[in-house]
């Protein structure tokens, strides 16, 4: 079973403050900035009060082209029946990220993907991705319970080796069905998406899985959907995944979207 590392950043992740360190994403060999605040603000707590207790609920949803203002109207209408201490502060947050993702992408619509729920085993590692020729800096943003797990791409044995395993995982994962719930009887330890979960096969022996710190955003390297499943460098896209089980959590997915006229349709997984 890999161990979980929470302390150091790997190679190929920097912690950053500034839109200078999230810039830096074009370094050919950085595939994640992580932003953390440097004092937790109060308003999480009550947030992450009213997400376990289903309090606040965000169906999954897609927001596949959205401009800055059309995100906060969303988020407006969304946290309408929220304590106004938390809606306010959680709108201006998500605000400042889609906003970021902008700024870093050079562009004025983003594919923005929330929901509130309890992580499950459904999905395992794999790498976001952004439309044809779309901009690839995108962001992930956990705002209660359990973080993002991600590899370093030093211990990528190959991309080759990486989506012969993300292959094998998603058909295991589909045969499996509703019973890879990730609190479910299907994850007793002779479930074969535990052991694909506990040693990927993609990792070199004894490398550790890392865990994003809490309240942190994560600015990220996604890969052109044209690429996926290429043998592309290791450093072009990363590597993570959701927690396997744990209570209901607040995810924010946002990524840069192909154009401004880009109708609703399925965008990629969210994970976070
Ligand atoms: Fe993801």
């Amino acid at each position: 079973m890999v161990p979980i590392d929470e302390e150091s950043f790997p190679g190929g992740v920097l912690r950053g403050d500034t839109a200078r360190d999230i810039a830096r994403l074009t370094d050919p060999g950085l595939t994640a900035v992580i932003v953390a605040p440097g004092e937790r603000p109060g308003w999480l707590d009550e947030l992450a009060e009213l997400v376990v207790s289903r309090r606040l609920v965000i169906t999954r949803t897609t927001l596949s082209a959205v401009s800055r203002d059309e995100f906060a109207d969303w988020s407006r209408t969304a946290l309408a029946d929220t304590d106004r201490a938390v809606a306010r502060p959680l709108l201006e947050d998500m605000t400042g990220i889609v906003e970021q993702v902008m700024a870093s992408a050079d562009v004025g619509r983003v594919m923005v993907r929330v929901f509130t729920e309890a992580p499950t085993r459904r999905c395992g590692f794999h790498v976001d991705t952004v439309p044809p020729q779309a901009p690839t800096t995108g962001a992930v943003r956990v705002y209660n319970g359990p973080t993002t797990e991600y590899v370093s791409g030093d211990d990528v044995r190959s991309m080759k080796d990486f989506y012969a395993y993300l292959s094998r995982r998603e058909r295991v994962s589909r045969q499996a069905g509703a019973g890879t719930r990730g609190d479910g009887p299907a994850c007793a330890a002779a479930d074969p998406l535990v052991a694909m979960d506990e040693t990927p096969s993609f990792l070199r022996p004894h490398a550790p899985v890392h865990r994003v710190p809490p309240d942190a955003t994560v600015y990220f390297k996604h890969i052109d959907v044209r690429r996926h499943w290429s043998p592309h460098p290791v450093a072009d896209a990363w590597i993570h995944r959701s927690p396997m089980q744990g209570p209901p959590r607040l995810v924010l997915n946002v990524s840069p979207a192909q154009t401004a006229s880009a109708g609703p349709g399925r965008g990629p997984a969210a994970h976070g």
